[in-house]
């Protein structure tokens, strides 16, 4: 009986859900090649991954997932703490560290577990926590888990986080400023600047989540605190599950701060470490792609094609300059009708609705990678101009 009543509780839930166009479903791939993937028989262009440098199926990084599984076998065995702290971590921190101009830095399962872990490891009850209000849910979760006080200030609005500072910064002990560099939603890029010099003058830490930047974007694709505040960034959390092709995570940081962290960051300390081939993986995927301004300058001019085409066609001005472009169509059932008619036509584009982003901000998320070819860029800008102006009518 409880059970059903459970069930009946959660049935009713997804019923508003599929009402209101927010319904979740799974769509299984069969293959992904070279930027094609096979949904259901069906083989559309992926405009959904974030395997923005065309890592994820990269030759060298599977032989070196080979060469490690025979040395480390399957699976770390326990956590780092107790008996899986396998010297490739090491290796993969200290790289990652150098790249970062951090003394060290920790891996983590991946870059969800990276935000919570980092930031309820750092931050507690008495402390607070300013959020840009569109970061990532990881570093909401994160908050919430801490128990410090969060207080959310306009997007890339760095004057509501000065008043925020100036109003709220004294009544707690610790701050952490957290933002996202480049943001995985709407593709434009947090006022690093502006922000470093409030943290100095606030005297709080900044944590900026480097998701969607790292591998693509900043000096030899080091990510964009690189190029102008590498000093001042006093965490940066990366993945290795976007640009570089792979899996895992990592939060570059101070010595102190790591100690503190591999003491106090949960997710690091009770749960198993990363399959030792992934970090293999890792440090092979973090080599090449310090190699390849090539491929970022290709990505690069693939974005401004689309952009350029777009605004072109039908006057929409997307959100930022980069590989992350968002088209906003406001209502749900519109953006999955739009998601519907680019599938007619060969695109895999996906709907994002709330509450992935805010309500009322439907949007198609469409995702340039290292795969495209200047035609497809230009096609899905025309079909999405001519369902644009169609479905905005
Ligand atoms: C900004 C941001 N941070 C963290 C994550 C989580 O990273 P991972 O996929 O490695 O868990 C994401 C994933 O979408 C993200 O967009």
């Amino acid at each position: 009986m409880v059970l059903k009543d459970f069930i009946e509780k959660h049935e009713r839930l997804l019923e508003k859900r599929k009402q209101q166009g927010l319904l979740r479903k799974l769509e299984v791939v069969r293959q992904k090649v070279k930027g094609i993937i096979d949904i259901n028989g069906r083989k559309l262009i992926d405009f959904s991954s974030n395997d923005y440098l065309g890592l994820s199926s990269n030759k060298e990084m599977a032989a070196a997932a080979v060469e490690a599984l025979e040395t480390w076998g399957c699976g770390a065995g326990a956590s780092r703490l107790m008996s899986g702290n396998a010297a490739i971590f090491h290796e993969l921190e200290g790289k990652v560290a150098e790249m970062s101009s951090k003394d060290e830095a920790l891996l983590f399962g991946s870059g969800y577990l990276a935000n919570i872990g980092v930031i309820s490891g750092l931050v507690g009850r008495k402390d607070c926590v300013f959020a840009d209000r569109l970061v990532h849910a990881s570093i909401l979760d994160g908050i919430h888990l801490s128990r410090a006080r969060l207080y959310r200030f306009r997007h890339n609005d760095a004057s509501h986080l000065e008043s925020l500072l100036k109003r709220e910064r004294k009544k707690h002990d610790n701050a952490l400023i957290v933002v996202e560099s480049l943001y995985s939603m709407d593709g434009d890029v947090a006022p690093l600047k502006r922000i470093t010099d409030l943290k100095k003058e606030y005297n709080t830490l900044l944590l900026v989540d480097e998701a969607h930047a790292v591998g693509i974007l900043g000096p030899e694709g080091r990510g964009l605190v690189q190029e102008d505040v590498a000093q001042d960034a006093d965490i940066t959390v990366g993945t290795f599950g976007k640009a570089y092709g792979s899996y895992g995570a990592y939060a570059a940081l101070g010595t102190q701060m790591k100690e503190i962290l591999v003491n106090q960051a949960r997710p690091f300390i009770f749960s198993t470490a990363l399959p030792p081939h992934v970090a293999a993986v890792n440090l092979k995927a973090v080599a090449l792609a310090a190699q390849m301004d090539s491929v970022r300058k290709k990505v690069a001019e693939l974005s401004q094609a689309f952009r350029d085409e777009i605004s072109r066609r039908c006057g929409l001005q997307c959100f930022g300059n980069h590989h992350i472009i968002p088209v906003i169509v406001g209502d749900n059932d519109k953006a999955l009708e739009m998601q519907q008619r680019l599938k007619e036509k060969g695109f895999f584009v996906k709907a994002v609705r709330p509450p992935t982003v805010p309500d009322g901000t439907a949007r198609l998320r469409i995702s340039v990678t290292a795969h495209h070819a200047p035609e497809h860029v230009i096609s899905l800008a025309r079909a999405i101009a001519e369902y644009g102006l169609e479905i905005n009518r």
